[in-house]
């Protein structure tokens, strides 16, 4: 049984190698900027530099931002090392056109295919090879509270949207912001996403991602889902448009607002300001489901030597147990490995767990299917939770011309 003590020595694990097998840079781009973040993906600097290697960090704030701007530099010839995605589709068109390299030496020799959860080892792999070596997993539909607003407020945590909207106006009145988000269009479609899980369970948010399926955004359901959504604009504040989302995590943890509905890389925020889940915050899973996202570092394909070593010495070192534990203690999510003790794990990653046990509550988050359809679907969610006097069948019109437009 490993401690929380040799759990968090782990965050300066040095696995000793001789100096010249790894005496390499290594620059790795993501995405990771935050306070919680920056402090998760030290762990790899640190245990990549522990072996001897020399990690040169290119950290660009927002996904897509970064993204952008590696997918340039790899088709444009001048790659990174080592580049951030999110587990699911986002890097497939990258593997078609041969701009990868599979890590399949590491992956074979480490057993990933064992201790991995099959969902994962499917969203990594491509015509049976690892082009990705997946990192964590983070739950997307977690409601974060702040305990001594809700008290003052004299609210319980809400256990679902109902009742968030139910507790509204009693903590608008004792002087805070009912929900605190972040008007970016990612943020959006994370709590619109939430909301559908909510509504119509698994179910209907696969019709949606994975089918493609356009009577069901014609259902009552989602059109239920709408409404509902479009009912959370008047619990946010007026700074909300264009705020990141670690600004507005950064109300809830100071007490300005009651809660964010946002994945458990918030949870990070928390963790980096030395707050304890049950004791200063709350965290609840949505009903619905388990929404499951994560990030995974793919490999560029380069012609020297020395950098694919580099990036195998990576992909091993980012699924070590040691590092697994370690890095997924500081980003808020929990480990992808299933033969990793995280009993030393705070409450929400417990719960998390536990959700993760149940296949029928596991749902696939929007990234693990048509990375197009995420682009047509969050344009049009946007652009409702921006206009009020948009009306659901309007919405549901603009959801289903986005659906039909995406390949
Ligand atoms: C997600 C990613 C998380 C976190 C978040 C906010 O896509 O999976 O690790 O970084 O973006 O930046």
């Amino acid at each position: 049984m490993k401690t929380l003590r040799q759990a968090l020595l782990a965050t300066c694990v040095v696995i000793a190698l001789p100096a010249a097998a790894v005496a390499q840079d290594a620059e790795v781009l993501h995405w990771w900027t935050s306070g919680g973040e920056s402090a998760a993906v030290k762990v790899f600097a640190d245990a990549y530099t522990g072996a001897g290697g020399n990690w040169i960090d290119t950290a660009i704030a927002g996904g897509q931002n970064a993204r952008n701007a590696g997918v340039n530099r790899i088709v444009g010839g001048n790659p990174p090392t080592v580049m951030q995605f999110n587990t699911g589709e986002q890097f497939s068109e990258l593997v078609a056109n041969g701009l990868l390299r599979d890590v399949d030496s590491v992956a074979k020799a480490n057993n990933w295919s064992d201790v991995l959860p099959k969902a994962v080892v499917d969203a990594a792999t491509r015509d049976g090879s690892f082009y990705a070596v997946p990192v964590n997993i983070h739950g997307q539909n977690w409601l974060f509270t702040n305990n001594d607003v809700l008290q003052k407020s004299g609210v319980e945590a809400p256990q679902s949207f109902a009742e968030l909207i139910a507790a509204a106006p009693k903590i608008k009145e004792a002087g805070f912001t009912p929900l605190a988000h972040g008007g970016q269009n990612w943020q959006d479609h994370v709590l619109f996403d939430a909301v559908v899980l909510e509504t119509g369970g698994p179910d209907l948010f696969l019709k949606i991602y994975r089918d493609k399926d356009t009577d069901a955004a014609e259902s009552d359901e989602f059109r239920q889902a709408a409404e509902t959504y479009g009912k959370l604009r008047a619990l946010t504040d007026e700074g909300s448009p264009g705020r990141s989302w670690n600004e507005t995590t950064n109300l809830v943890l100071t007490g300005k607002a009651a809660a964010q509905l946002m994945g458990d890389w918030a949870k990070g925020e928390f963790i980096a300001a030395g707050l304890t889940p049950g004791k200063e915050y709350g965290c609840t899973i949505m009903p619905g489901g388990y929404m499951m996202g994560g990030d995974v570092f793919v490999f560029p394909k380069v012609d020297d030597e020395a950098a694919k070593a580099a990036q195998d010495k990576m992909a091993e070192l980012m699924l070590s147990p040691e590092v697994q534990v370690a890095f997924n203690m500081k980003k808020g999510s929990v480990p992808v490995r299933l033969d990793v003790d995280v009993s030393a794990m705070d409450q929400c990653a417990q719960a998390g767990m536990k959700a993760l046990q149940d296949p029928a509550k596991q749902v696939a988050s929007h990234n693990f299917y048509s990375p197009d359809l995420v682009g047509t679907t969050r344009d049009v969610i946007t652009q409702y939770w921006s206009a009020p006097e948009m009306g659901t069948d309007e919405f549901v019109e603009n959801f289903v011309s986005a659906m039909e437009a995406a390949y």
